[in-house]
């Protein structure tokens, strides 16, 4: 297909937005603090910035090469950098990997336009915990209402990828991203403030490394894949949209910093809040929606910090789907040779599906459930500690010991413009040390290694 057919990003800093756009999501803000909360804290952020650099760069740098060799999405540039052989099956777990996350992710998008709306009809003031927590419960039970905003959001994510590459993605991306990189500074500037901010600072950095386990380092690795949109071929797709050169290295070590700071940065704007008002950090899934709600309506100018913060929440939410959607309909729009409106009908349909058991799996008493778990959780867990890890994994074998020598040099160094002396770090990282620091965690979890 032409890369006129199938669009490009039209600068750097559009292409800057939309990196960071898919980056930055609810896996920086909702699952960031609560994963963190749960594996005591500090222990967790630790882990979690080893395997950033040693993992997640390599990792995103690795999927940028395979899409700009190739100019073809997840599964395209399989086949053309491995024609006959079965690595393009890579290519489709990203796929279905966009299946599962786009299944429970709208339902949490879906939440937060709820409590945005709560937020600005000042709903929830004056509530005690337990009735905050009544009432997220009742509006989960309702079922239909989880249901349908989840289905609306997609919609919304639908319209943005339907107007296309340029038109669509890459201008939503420029409009948002720096709103929420502003609110998000206005919400740190709020944590400065307040009372519990020693006791949440110190749970954030203190290193407690008791609460270290082989269950806290996979999910500090699923954590570096989630929040990087790793392993999903969605850095492929985009990286393919790339025309003018680039200096990669630097592009992607920016997105790496301000992904990994803004995640840092929204356990700095909730956990002081979640001390000061002496709540659990320990919650789990539920911490932002069941704390943040309270900490806001107890705070002076409460009110408009937690429509702030809902609004971001929605807005990050929109531009991480946007870059899935995106994904999955270039892969229907190169391989199955569809069109972009058909395409985006389809998945579309076929989405809300997905989307409408995992909300429906919530409600008390459902019987939606897979080995033990409820649908929404299951898909979770599916993709970010699997899905993504193995194909995560498959992707840097691919880049470091498939890749032929010459041309993984010429497209990391842009035909040897930038980053010469840093190309044998890099492919040294790419071929040993990220794969067999994935496959480590991977075993030692399954229990085939133990220590
Ligand atoms: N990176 C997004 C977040 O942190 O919320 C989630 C995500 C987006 C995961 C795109 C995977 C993906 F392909």
């Amino acid at each position: 297909m032409k890369q006129e057919q199938r669009g490009a990003f039209s600068s750097h800093f559009g292409t800057m937005m939309a990196v960071v756009g898919s980056a930055v999501g609810l896996g920086n803000i909702w699952r960031f603090p609560y994963l963190a909360g749960m594996n005591g804290g500090a222990a967790f952020l630790l882990l979690y910035l080893v395997l950033i650099l040693l993992v997640g760069l390599p990792l995103i740098l690795s999927e940028f090469i395979l899409g700009r060799a190739t100019h073809r999405g997840a599964v395209g540039a399989f086949k053309q950098l491995a024609p006959k052989s079965k690595w393009y099956l890579v290519g489709y777990m990203g796929v279905v990997a966009g299946f599962c996350i786009l299944g429970f992710y709208s339902v949490i998008a879906g939440w937060s336009v709820r409590f945005l709306y709560d937020a600005v009809a000042n709903f929830r003031v004056g509530q005690s915990y337990e009735e905050l927590q009544a009432g997220f419960v009742a509006f989960r039970n309702t079922g239909w209402q989880p249901i349908l905003l989840s289905v609306g959001f997609l919609g919304l994510t639908a319209l943005v990828v339907f107007r296309g590459v340029e038109k669509g993605v890459e201008r939503w991306n420029k409009i948002l991203m720096p709103l929420l990189l502003g609110i998000l500074l206005v919400l740190c500037v709020n944590s400065f403030t307040l009372s519990g901010f020693r006791e949440g600072m110190s749970f954030l950095f203190r290193p407690d490394f008791s609460k270290i386990g082989i269950d806290t380092v996979l999910d500090a690795l699923g954590q570096v894949f989630f929040t990087l949109s790793l392993g999903m071929g969605v850095m492929i797709t985009y990286s393919s949209y790339v025309v003018k050169p680039e200096n990669m290295l630097r592009s992607k070590g920016i997105v790496v910093l301000i992904d990994t700071s803004i995640a840092i940065v929204s356990g700095i704007a909730i956990f002081p809040a979640v001390f000061t008002f002496q709540i659990s950090p320990t919650q789990g899934p539920d911490l932002i929606f069941l704390t943040l709600p309270n900490v806001f309506a107890r705070m002076s100018g409460g009110h408009y910090v937690g429509i702030l913060f809902f609004l971001l929440i929605t807005i990050a939410a929109l531009t991480s789907m946007v870059s899935i959607f995106e994904m999955m309909t270039n892969y229907m729009m190169e391989e199955l040779k569809m069109t972009r409106r058909r395409a985006v009908m389809w998945l579309f349909g076929t989405l809300s599906l997905v989307s409408a058991l995992c909300a429906q799996s919530q409600v008390e008493g459902s019987r939606l459930m897979i080995a033990g778990y409820n649908v929404f959780d299951f898909l979770d867990m599916l993709s970010a500690n699997y899905l993504m890890t193995i194909s995560g994994l498959l992707i840097v074998i691919f880049t470091g010991w498939r890749l032929s020598e010459k041309r993984l040099r010429r497209v990391f160094t842009t035909n040897g413009t930038y980053n010469n002396r840093i190309y044998p770090l890099f492919r040294f990282v790419v071929r040993f040390l990220s794969p067999i620091a994935v496959a480590i965690i991977f075993l030692s979890k399954i229990g085939l290694l133990r220590g």
